[in-house]
């Protein structure tokens, strides 16, 4: 781009009321002023963005619109909890074909900076001090291998079935993520198996969201797009071609934080193929009125799928019970963000998606943005929010799947969901809850094939020896003690 082409960047900005962005434009190097025109151009239209964040502060100060919610219906959810043995089974067959044609690919958000963790490595390399020191990335990737072992064996294959895992990274996740990968060998996966991509950025703001924060002479203060950044992340990396090409019809997207998630669930992947599904959520039981938690639900008036947040309910429909079971909560769905995607609805759905607010609207957040002070011409820490954070949210585009196409499986909460949120000292969701909870399903697991842990201990049962407490009949009358690994 020659200094000649910039104007109109400039332009666009100026025209957009950000004169403020150029107040030192004419005293930057013919480089700074390049590399800061190279990171304006990536905004494509300044005026449309100014005018979606006064529509986001708006929306975010108008959002008490009262609407009625209430269950989805039984044609769209199911309970791994109450399920015959040969329901599971069978969705568990559908889900391992799936895998042994090359059907199934794993979709990975790590993209968050775990602010409240407070570690700075990305979550994924984060050690929950199991007796394995394994990392959050080895057990994943491990259960990939294991999965892909089992559904060779399963359907006889010679040559093992590949589950492609696409990981999506942010600008400051991404080098940290892909060198620890590199350092480990992929964690016995195939190199060319490990897709990494990043999500995209938005500018952040000032207060009153027009005006565009600067984080230096040369360069604006960005954040990551949030987690419903990954349906533009899907499309502006090539990734769903990537999927296309390599024939995957079946994508399960999890989190990096869940250090229980059963990557790949075949049972997951089973039942969606079964009720031909374009998407669909797992969720685990809310566990009482007041767990802060989002809630899968329905809209009543749209007959339209969608999530609510904890605040967004009345306490009296909080409290509700379910008509036909009074020791569950009507409203009981909650969210893990835990998702089957057919690639066919993505490929279908992405483009109107990304190409609409109506879809993917921004959500504020207010927060402290470490900034150029335009007055005094100095960067500072700010102690106080000086600034707005856009995000986009991943289950906003719930409501545009038609609801017989939309499904809800519940699964156990122990066996399957317990996230990585915060440092130790605070209550639920650290490190040692998180270690806790996966040695208490290990060392179940070890108990139901009839082995014994002595005195009230806890053992690992390694990721490669069993995806879902399967494979464990070796245990039969042997005795274990706390922090063995099986
Ligand atoms: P959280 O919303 O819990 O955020 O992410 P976080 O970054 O892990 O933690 P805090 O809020 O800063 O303490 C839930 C999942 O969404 C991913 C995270 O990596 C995690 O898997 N995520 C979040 C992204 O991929 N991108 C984002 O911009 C935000």
């Amino acid at each position: 781009m020659t200094v000649n082409s910039q104007q109109p960047t400039i332009d666009a900005f100026k025209q957009a009321k950000q004169d403020q962005l150029f107040k030192y434009y004419d005293t930057l190097t013919i480089d700074q002023q390049q590399q800061f025109i190279d990171q304006l151009s990536k905004i494509e239209d300044p005026s449309k963005l100014i005018s979606t964040v006064e529509q986001a502060i708006q929306f975010s100060s108008n959002n008490s619109a009262s609407r009625n919610f209430t269950q989805l219906p039984n044609e769209s959810t199911a309970s791994t909890l109450d399920l015959s043995k040969d329901i599971l089974g069978a969705w568990k067959d559908l889900g391992l074909k799936a895998i042994a044609n090359g059907e199934v690919a794993v979709l990975l958000m790590a993209g968050g900076q775990g602010t409240r963790l407070g570690s700075s490595a990305p979550k994924g390399c984060f050690n929950i001090d199991l007796p394995s020191q394994k990392s959050l990335f080895q057990i994943q990737a491990e259960k990939i291998l294991k999965i892909e072992n089992l559904a060779q064996q399963k359907y006889a294959l010679d040559v093992k079935p590949k589950v492609n895992w696409y990981i999506m990274t942010s600008g400051p996740t991404r080098n940290p993520t892909e060198t620890f990968f590199k350092e480990h060998d992929y964690f016995g996966l195939s190199a060319d198996q490990v897709i990494f991509f990043n999500q995209g950025t938005l500018p952040c703001f000032n207060l009153e969201g027009n005006k565009i924060l600067l984080e230096s002479q040369h360069s604006i203060c960005e954040s990551p797009d949030g987690n419903g950044g990954l349906y533009k992340a899907l499309k502006d990396n090539g990734i769903l071609e990537d999927l296309n090409s390599k024939k995957i019809k079946h994508i399960h997207m999890y989190c990096v934080d869940n250090c229980l998630v059963k990557v790949a669930d075949p049972i997951f992947i089973g039942f969606a193929i079964d009720k031909d599904f374009d998407l669909a959520t797992k969720v685990v039981r809310k566990r009482d009125a007041s767990e802060s938690v989002g809630l899968i639900v329905l809209d009543k008036d749209a007959q339209k799928p969608c999530v609510i947040e904890y605040s967004e309910i009345s306490s009296e429909l909080a409290n509700k019970k379910d008509p036909e079971d009074d020791s569950k909560l009507f409203l009981r769905a909650a969210n893990i963000v835990n998702h089957y995607y057919s690639v066919e609805f993505l490929n279908k759905m992405i483009p109107k998606w990304i190409s609409s607010q109506e879809f993917l609207p921004f959500h504020i957040a207010k927060k402290k943005i470490p900034s150029l002070n335009l007055e005094t011409n100095e960067f500072y820490k700010p102690t106080e929010p000086n600034g707005i954070k856009l995000e986009q949210f991943i289950f906003d585009v719930f409501p545009s799947v038609e609801l017989n196409k939309f499904g809800c499986l519940e699964v156990d909460r122990a066996e399957e969901f317990s996230p990585l949120k915060n440092a130790d000292g605070a209550k639920n969701d650290t490190p040692t809850t998180c270690r806790n909870h996966y040695l208490e399903r290990s060392t179940r697991w070890v108990n139901a094939n009839n082995g014994q842990v002595v005195d009230n201990g806890l053992v690992e049962v390694d990721s490669k020896s069993s995806y879902g407490g399967e494979g464990l009949e070796f245990v039969a009358g042997k005795q274990y003690k706390n922090g063995d690994i099986i």
